[in-house]
């Protein structure tokens, strides 16, 4: 093989230079310098001029053969879900989470299952073959079909994997790999983004479907400034409390399905086992209802999922009073406190505020903010809310309610679940009763604090 120079290349701005800086010397931004490959120039130049045998062909949409993807079932129904309904021939998912979240304890047990139809190989660049053993033990799995190397350079990845043919890869993990093709240290970004892009590229040659297991650095991004994100076709996240028992497995970008898909898992002495029914289980389920707390039904992916937010509204002892979320988005927290002083005249101004949603759940999405306001009030005035009550909507800075995605969809699950009372955003009002439960569509906040006040 030639001896490839390395080349540093601005992350800003693409110039190149012969030597790292620590400023780029052409547009000045400062640590964008990162190694990179030296592409060879082409013989007679980067571009020849127009010699008219160089063209490609046109295709017309309308003939272009659709291709039947085929997916695999993993084995984990969840997982089959976050996925979009299986593993794609060929397609690249990149799973992100902190160290021991059961990142490793996943892939093995997917990959124990599709073994036993097709080809797998497990790549391993953390742990020895004798421990994955031991994981398998405990697994149950040690008997599959699977198998294994402990390797850490890509190129010879590549190529046993060229001879092998395995139909299914796991690479744990990519912060381990990397390519001979540049100086830099296993982990540094550029070695990441290299790694990945030759991981990539054979996936995409062979068809052979890869898992590609990444780190979460600490400031939460996949293997510095999420380089991996844009060049695989699925992002998923492991999150939970590595103290808990559940875990939540989040599509955050997928080519072959829905955004925001959730699966959840339990975390056991014999491996992830899945929680098909997860809507109640984030729920504390007090024995009697309590000031602070509310249950809503938020939207993940295709389902879904009750879970209760608690506030905590205390006498701060700070000239800037806490405002603290968990699960949570920090900024809308203040921008609710305003619309409940401003609509609801509660001056929270000198009050510590705590926000969380129980069971490590993170709740993206506005309809959040109905339940976020109320659990502030009732901690607040320190009045429980009625037990069977369940509540969802956006909020806007002008007091009204709007309405949030799938409303009816999300009144059925909650009266699945025994709730009696709803207060929903009055545009989200189903067009006939919902047996059993009592709705009360709101246009304005206004209006909830008045039904509030007559109920508690
Ligand atoms: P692991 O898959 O090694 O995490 P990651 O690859 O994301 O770093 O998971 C490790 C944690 O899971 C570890 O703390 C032990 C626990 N665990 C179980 O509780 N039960 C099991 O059956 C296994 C294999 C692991
Ligand atoms: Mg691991």
């Amino acid at each position: 093989m030639a001896k490839t120079k390395a080349v540093y290349a601005c992350s800003a701005c693409g110039a190149q230079f012969p030597q790292w800086a620590g400023q780029c010397g052409d547009c000045g931004a400062w640590n964008t310098l990162t190694e990179v490959v030296a592409m060879p120039a082409p013989a007679g130049g980067r571009f020849a001029g127009y010699t008219g045998d160089r063209y490609v062909t046109v295709t017309p949409l309308a003939a272009v053969q659709a291709d039947t993807e085929t997916r695999a079932a993993t084995g984990l129904q969840e997982l089959d879900r976050v996925l979009g309904g299986g593993l794609v021939a060929g397609s690249v998912v990149l799973i992100g989470g902190d160290p021991g979240i059961g990142k490793s304890t996943l892939l093995l047990q997917v990959l124990a299952t599709l073994s036993g139809a097709m080809n797998a190989l497990y790549i391993t660049g953390e742990e020895s073959p004798a421990q994955i053993l031991l994981r398998a033990e405990r697994l149950g799995v040690n008997d599959s079909e699977l198998r294994l190397i402990s390797e850490t350079s890509v190129e010879r990845i590549l190529e046993t994997a060229h001879r092998e043919k395995p139909r299914v890869m796991v690479l744990d993990s990519i912060q381990t790999l990397y390519t001979e093709t540049l100086q830099s240290a296993p982990g540094s970004v550029a070695q990441v983004r290299e790694s990945a892009a030759q991981l990539v590229r054979f996936a995409k040659q062979s068809g052979t479907a890869m898992f590609l297991v990444g780190h979460v650095t600490k400031e939460g991004a996949l293997a510095g400034p999420r380089v991996l994100e844009h060049m695989v076709d699925t992002v998923l996240y492991f999150e939970g409390n590595p103290g808990e028992r559940f875990r939540m497995l989040r599509a955050v970008k997928n080519r072959f399905g829905a955004v925001n898909e959730l699966g959840v898992f339990a975390m056991t002495g014999a491996g992830l086992k899945e929680v098909r029914n997860p809507s109640a289980i984030f729920l504390s389920r007090h024995e009697t209802a309590v000031p602070g707390s509310v249950v809503m039904v938020t939207w993940e992916g295709t389902r879904p999922l009750l879970v209760e937010v608690q506030a905590l509204v205390d006498q701060s002892q700070l000239s800037n009073p806490r405002r603290v979320t968990l699960g949570l988005e920090q900024n809308r927290l203040s921008m609710l406190l305003a619309v409940l002083h401003r609509h609801g005249g509660l001056v929270t101004g000198d009050q510590d505020v705590f926000v969380n949603v129980v069971g490590g759940v993170r709740v993206t999405e506005t309809a959040a903010d109905l339940a976020v306001l109320l659990a502030v009030m009732s901690s607040f005035r320190n009045a429980p809310l009625p037990a069977d009550l369940v509540v969802f909507g956006e909020t806007g800075l002008s007091g009204e309610l709007r309405p949030v995605p799938s409303g009816q969809d999300r009144l059925n699950e909650a009266v699945k679940h025994g709730f009696k009372r709803a207060i929903i955003p009055a545009a989200n009002k189903p067009r006939e009763p919902v047996p059993g439960l009592e709705v009360f569509a709101a246009d304005r906040l206004v209006q909830v604090l008045e039904w509030i006040s007559e109920h508690t």
